[in-house]
């Protein structure tokens, strides 16, 4: 299955926009922005917040199977986004040292650090069931998605948002 192409990211990012303006409760705003992308990407079978507490990241909301609650800064693929602050693209997650299997049949994934005014509130984590799922195209269109999430949190969002 392709990937999404960058003109779907742009049409989704605005439908998320329209989502989400006029809405101040994080909570309600994060719900939905999970929901709104789950339901619009091919071929994933998770996708979803982590959120900071502290130097842990702690599930917030997602669509997909349950997963692993805790994920300490550092561990995983999701901890590695967390404490390097930098998008990570994983073409299989087999070969990712330390990654963190929820559910057996993730084979890629990327996680995207969410950040506001320097502060690292959470990650976003996105997984597909075929290795080499996400490309660099779906990684700028993920992180456009990602800065219109941030700009739509109320303002004065700190790092316990949730
Ligand atoms: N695989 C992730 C853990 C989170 S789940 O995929 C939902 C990781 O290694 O960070």
């Amino acid at each position: 299955m392709s990937a999404a192409k960058q003109s779907d990211y742009r049409l989704l990012d605005s439908q998320l926009r329209a989502l989400l303006a006029d809405e101040t409760d994080a909570l309600a705003i994060s719900a939905n922005f999970v929901g709104l992308l789950f339901n619009n990407m091919e071929n994933i079978n998770w996708l979803g917040i982590y959120v900071t507490r502290g130097e842990t990241l702690v599930l917030g909301p997602f669509q997909g199977q349950p997963a692993c609650v805790r994920i300490p800064f550092g561990r995983g693929v999701c901890g590695a986004a967390a404490a390097t602050r930098l998008t990570q693209l994983v073409h299989d997650v087999h070969d990712f040292p330390g990654h963190i299997a929820c559910d057996p049949v993730s084979r890629s994934e990327i996680v995207i650090p969410l950040i506001i005014d320097d502060k690292l509130i959470g990650v976003f984590d996105v997984d597909s069931p075929t290795v080499g799922r996400f490309s660099t195209d779906d990684q700028a269109g993920l992180e456009l998605l990602c800065r219109s999430f941030l700009a739509a949190l109320p303002a004065g969002t700190t790092t316990q948002f949730i």
